[in-house]
């Protein structure tokens, strides 16, 4: 049975695995007889601890037992890791790199390196081919609908991207196994996109591929979207993909959303899968300042590079302090490393279960917590200043001077709190240089009368994202997934990853997904990859893939499909 009630515990699903040590006490039994209430629709209440966390039992297909059982036996074979081996492969031997700000579809010849991937597809993929219909969008993105038999259950819908990051040329050569060779050493196959994310198509198709080969037909219907230039933002794909989906399923027509994002790792003693419920936001905020120019013989005390210098420093010494909010989806992460990481510190253990109650105990939680630069990353907006440019000549003084910030907004914030933050911060400095300002298209300080111009400080933020709506880790499409999760990782694995064991804990994205487009589809988008370590290895030299973990994948994915087609509460 795939159906996920809220309760968590559900009277039909494979039994609680020992490792929650689940157990209902007699007296627990007996009160719940006196009030009429089942025990299983109570969620561990024996257990304070689980209920900061509560973990889903594993959740494996009831009515597509067998089927399951199958193909999970099927997946364990050598001949099917040789196969995986093969598909990601082939599929990773077929650069589709992106670029930035490259031009339209059809104008900028850089994209026709799709062309030999989606033609790869069709024979690599023929039993998908035939039986799913496949609607392509500005030429290179792919929706493949396979319909099912029951119209009035909501769609799933898979997503992932098949352009890859370039190999930047200075670095090809210092690849164990050149980028695009797709390398199997008998564990790892190696290759540009044999994680990101060309794991995650290839391995929706290969889970896809198999239940059509055991005539599976579904009963819900499974839509997948395939972007090709995620990694430029999505500007053509997903941009194109959303309003396309938007327009045949209309708004909120997904039961859930399931993309790229976290994956599964080690962290205090334990292994955390996390789901990402939430994604931060992004705005560049460019900060220019021109001053009069001149020979250098008789510079001003601060020129235009000096002065940019003074604001970025300030910037920086004035950054968002991160804090940890309650209920905030760290603040949910926080409460499962605590709560289930057996090596977390005993403080933090403390803490986070004081942390609803006690103003002490979270700063005790934060000062812990945030000793790991990710997690800091996390609870604030950050705001590294990543290009800088200005003056053209060593005797010339500069006019100009840019620099750009690189924010990353945090779930409790928005694009316009950064914005004004960035100004308020960098007014008073500006008046202390006698720059006038102008910020975001409005002038804030003129110039002034006397003959002491000093100079103008320009703040501007072209285009930006708002933090993603966050996802709800309670309702069940996020049970769904977490049940799911852990029945995947039992299958490949048997009950443990390397003698650890497996929690669910909601996650949190710094990074952006395309799934930024498609907000208006679904309540319930989550972003899980099911990669063994995250997205450590992507977009750098030696990106790999271990064989096995590929298989997972694949694994992940069929039980995704079986368990939304069972479930009834989606
Ligand atoms: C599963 O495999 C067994 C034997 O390998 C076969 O008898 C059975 O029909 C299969 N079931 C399904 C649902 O494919
Ligand atoms: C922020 O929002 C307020 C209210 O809508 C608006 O007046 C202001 O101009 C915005 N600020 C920025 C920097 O966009
Ligand atoms: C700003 O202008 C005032 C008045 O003209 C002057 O006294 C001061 O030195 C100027 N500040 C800087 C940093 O140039």
């Amino acid at each position: 049975m795939a159906d996920v009630k809220s309760s968590g515990l559900l009277p039909g699903s494979s039994p609680p695995r020992s490792r929650f040590r689940w157990r209902v006490p007699l007296t627990l039994i007996a009160l719940c007889a006196l009030f009429n209430l089942h025990p299983l629709q109570i969620e561990f209440l024996d257990d304070t601890s689980s209920s900061l966390c509560p973990q889903p039992s594993t959740l494996v297909p009831e009515k597509n037992g067998a089927l399951w059982a199958n193909l999970t036996a099927l997946h364990g074979t050598d001949a099917f890791l040789h196969r995986a081996v093969d598909q990601l492969s082939a599929a990773v031997q077929i650069p589709t790199e992106t670029y930035d700000g490259m031009g339209p579809v059809g104008e900028d010849p850089r994209w026709a390196s799709r062309d030999p991937f989606v033609d790869h597809l069709v024979t690599a993929f023929p039993r998908v081919h035939a039986s799913l219909d496949l609607q392509k969008v500005n030429t290179y993105g792919l929706v493949y609908t396979w319909q099912g038999s029951d119209d009035s259950l909501k769609p799933i819908l898979l997503m992932g991207h098949y352009d890859v990051v370039p190999v930047a040329p200075l670095s090809a050569d210092q690849w164990t196994h050149p980028a695009y060779s797709g390398y199997f050493d008998g564990e790892y196959i190696w290759g540009r996109g044999s994680t990101d994310d060309k794991s995650g198509v290839i391995g929706i198709l290969m889970a896809i591929e198999g239940l059509l080969e055991k005539d599976f037909a579904p009963t819900r219907t499974v839509v997948l979207s395939f972007g090709f230039d995620e990694e430029a933002s999505g500007y053509h794909g997903a941009a194109s993909l959303a309003p396309a989906l938007l327009e045949r399923f209309g708004r909120n027509a997904f039961a859930m959303i399931i993309d790229e994002g976290g994956g599964y790792n080690e962290q205090y003693g334990a292994i955390f899968a996390a789901p990402g419920i939430a994604e931060k936001g992004y705005i560049d905020v460019s900060i220019e300042v021109q001053t009069p120019g001149g020979h250098s013989s008789i510079p001003p005390d601060h020129t235009s590079i000096g002065i940019l210098a003074a604001l970025i420093v300030h910037l920086e010494n004035n950054a968002p302090p991160p804090v940890l909010e309650l209920d905030t989806p760290p603040f949910e992460m926080a409460q499962c490393l605590g709560t289930h990481g057996p090596d977390a510190p005993r403080k933090l253990k403390r803490a986070v279960r004081r942390a609803r109650k006690s103003k002490r105990a979270l700063k005790e939680a934060e000062r812990i917590l945030f000793e790991d630069r990710k997690f800091r990353s996390l609870v604030r907006t950050t705001q590294p200043v990543d290009l800088v440019n200005g003056g053209v000549k060593s005797n010339a003084l500069p006019e100009q001077a840019v620099a750009v910030v690189n924010h990353r907004i945090t779930t409790q914030s928005s694009i316009n709190a950064t914005l004004t933050r960035d100004r308020d911060i960098l007014l008073d400095l500006a008046a202390h240089f006698n720059l006038s300002v102008t910020a975001y298209g409005q002038l804030l300080t003129p110039p002034a009368e006397s003959d002491s111009y000093a100079g103008t400080l320009t703040l501007s933020a072209p285009r930006g994202l708002e933090p993603a709506p966050i996802a709800s880790s309670s309702a069940p499409p996020f049970r769904l997934l977490s049940g799911t999760i852990l029945a995947s990782l039992d299958a490949t694995y048997g009950a443990d990853v390397n003698k650890k064991q497996v929690f669910v804990t909601p996650g949190m994205e710094t990074f952006n997904t395309d799934t930024r487009y498609f907000w208006d589809l679904s309540d319930h988008i989550l972003r899980y990859a099911h990669w063994n370590g995250g997205i450590g290895k992507s977009h750098t030299v030696d990106e790999s893939i271990r064989a096995d973990s590929f298989v997972g994948i694949i694994t992940f994915i069929t039980t995704l499909i079986l368990n939304a087609d069972e479930a009834t509460s989606l």
